[in-house]
């Protein structure tokens, strides 16, 4: 064996050693790229052995070939499971960071509720439907003429004052935010003949003072029937039959006179207290009585005002406040509660109600 190849073992027995014993340190994926880099890559340790193999003489560089092959070869086997080992690591480590801990509870989503308004609306389109009573659906913004003079109220006369109309338009015809649900009264008419029956829920605006019973926005339920023969115990018929259903089977009505004027006769309509059984208590003022809406026999002129023949046909009509009736029906005491978006009341509602 020469000098050189002698010195060529040793150096290969030195590679070996260092090697396999910085292996068995390696802490981290980049510390075997390095290693790697360091004795097995195009400028490692080994790869420079076995190009030294060149300054060999011919005869000795079989055998120290070899030797240097088989230090690479262990080498390579040796890294193997260990880079293998650090790599799984590294996946390990991400899988644990980037984790989801699926035990923490979830963040409700809100889920929103119906508006008291919006229930009585569907528990009375319910009892209507139930009586026969079909729905309709007019517009807000209304002309002079359907919210007034088709309901015998014609300009200048003094009943328009108490209607706090709020105009959109005064030049040229007469626009208003409607002031009650009324108008649909000959806009049905207009377009069907008798019998008709229809309920029309909605919302009103008036310019009016805002106080626990007043917003200048409110809704209303307007009713109408017209055929041959219905007189005022239809009238009262259906409001008793409505009372009871909404408020409970031993519910009466009260009619006393009252003046619109787009019937005739005319009246106030009232429920007697659910709460107190017409007794007297807070929420009825100690009247014993709930004021429902107003309601009467349709006029004669507003009969013939859409082509109908008041001597042929005859209806009645009514006006119901929503908006009082949710307030019996849930002891809310202040109708500006409805309107004003106040989030806590209505999720406190929706709460109460389910
Ligand atoms: C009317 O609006 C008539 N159109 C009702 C009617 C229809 C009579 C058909 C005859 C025939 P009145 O202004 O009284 O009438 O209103 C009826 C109901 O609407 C009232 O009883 C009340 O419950 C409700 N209401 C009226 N103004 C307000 C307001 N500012 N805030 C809340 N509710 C109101």
């Amino acid at each position: 064996m020469s000098t050189a190849q002698h010195g060529l073992a040793a150096d290969i027995e030195t590679v070996r050693t260092e090697a396999l014993d910085r292996l068995e340190t390696l802490a981290t994926a980049a510390n075997a790229t390095e290693w790697e880099s360091n004795y097995l890559g195009p400028r490692g340790r080994v790869t420079l052995l076995l190009r030294g193999l060149g300054q060999l003489p011919k005869e000795e560089r079989p055998i120290a070939g070899r030797a240097a092959q088989q230090l690479r070869n262990e080498l390579t086997d040796a890294f193997g499971p260990v880079n293998e080992r650090l790599a799984l690591e590294v996946i390990a480590a991400r899988l644990v960071a980037d984790a989801v801990d699926i035990s923490l509870p979830g963040r409700k989503p809100t889920i929103g509720a119906a508006h008291p308004i919006s229930i009585v609306t569907a528990e009375l389109v319910d009892i209507f439907a139930l009586l026969g009573f079909q729905a309709v659906f007019g517009p807000e913004v209304e002309t002079g003429r359907y919210n007034f003079d088709l309901l015998n109220i014609p300009a200048e006369h003094p009943a328009r004052d108490v209607w706090d109309t709020i105009h959109v338009e005064t030049q040229g015809e007469e626009i208003v935010l409607r002031t009650h649900t009324s108008p649909m009264q000959a806009r049905t008419m207009e377009r069907l003949q008798p019998p008709v029956r229809v309920i029309v829920p909605g919302r009103a605006f008036r310019f009016e003072a805002q106080d626990a019973s007043h917003e200048w926005q409110f809704t209303q339920l307007e009713g109408l029937a017209v055929d041959r023969n219905i007189t005022m115990a239809d009238l009262k018929g259906t409001l008793q039959e409505v009372a009871r259903q909404l408020f409970g089977p031993e519910r009466r009505i009260r009619f006393r006179c009252d003046f619109f004027p787009f019937v005739e006769p005319g009246v106030d309509f009232a429920v007697d207290c659910a709460i107190c059984d017409g007794k007297g208590c807070r929420v009825c003022k100690h009247t014993g009585w709930l004021e429902m809406g107003g309601a009467g026999m349709v006029h004669p002129n507003v009969l013939r005002g859409v082509g109908y023949d008041p001597d042929e046909v005859s209806g009645f009509a009514f006006g119901l406040g929503i908006d009082r009736i949710a307030m019996m029906k849930y002891g809310v005491d202040d109708v500006r509660a409805f309107a004003n978006n106040d989030i806590r009341f209505l999720r406190d509602f929706a709460e109460a109600v389910g």
